[in-house]
């Protein structure tokens, strides 16, 4: 009896870490082989132990970084929902969901809505976190705390700039520690 309480207990403490991340060319690193915010998340996944798993849009963005945000801002002013690959994890198995995203003419791009409409995340907690070149998390949590009413969007999110996060691993683990440590998700 006392096993499967502590297995449930286990079960249910679990997290996983979300993310969309564009590789390619883009403002401030060149031409990059993982994207910046993949480091933040495999950083906060090697920390907390959670799973991880990627959003991958369906139809590859370009990798140059001109048609890149010219498709995203079409995306975003027609509030496209992109299909991405595969089937989303099941989020009922976790109790802490991180959720990672580029900053994207100030929003989260269309394709993290998409995956928030078919992941069933109605009463989930959801951390975010962002990298951009200035802009910070911006308004990208709000807006997706209104989006979805019934998930519970955490505001005190993490943003890095991008190549901080690019370049600088020491400053990424530091990041993220101290923002785990000020949500009481980490000692
Ligand atoms: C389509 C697009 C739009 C962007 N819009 C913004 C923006 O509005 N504000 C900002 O600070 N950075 C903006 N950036 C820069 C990215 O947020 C930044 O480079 C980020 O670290 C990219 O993360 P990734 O490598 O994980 O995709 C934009 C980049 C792209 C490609």
């Amino acid at each position: 009896m006392l096993s499967t309480l502590s297995a449930n207990a286990a079960e249910a403490a679990k997290s996983i870490v979300i993310y969309f991340s564009h590789t390619g060319e883009n403002y401030s690193v060149g031409v990059i082989q993982e994207g910046n915010t993949a480091k933040v998340a495999k950083e906060i996944a090697r920390v907390t132990g959670a799973d991880l798993w990627e959003i991958k849009e369906a139809e590859p963005y370009p990798a140059k970084y001109k048609p890149c945000i010219e498709r995203a801002k079409k995306e975003l002013q027609a509030k496209e929902r992109p299909a991405f690959q595969g089937t989303a994890p099941d989020l009922s198995k976790y109790e802490t969901v991180f959720l990672g995203y580029p900053n994207w003419w100030g929003e989260a791009p269309m394709v993290v809505y998409t995956f928030l409409e078919k992941a069933k995340a109605d009463g989930k907690a959801i951390y975010p976190f962002c990298t951009h070149e200035g802009s910070g998390l911006g308004s990208t949590a709000r807006n997706l705390a209104r989006a979805f009413p019934k998930v519970k969007v955490e505001q005190n999110g993490l943003a890095i700039y991008g190549h901080v996060a690019q370049k600088d691993e020491a400053a990424v683990k530091k990041a993220v520690a101290e923002w785990l440590k000020g949500l009481g998700l980490q000692k």
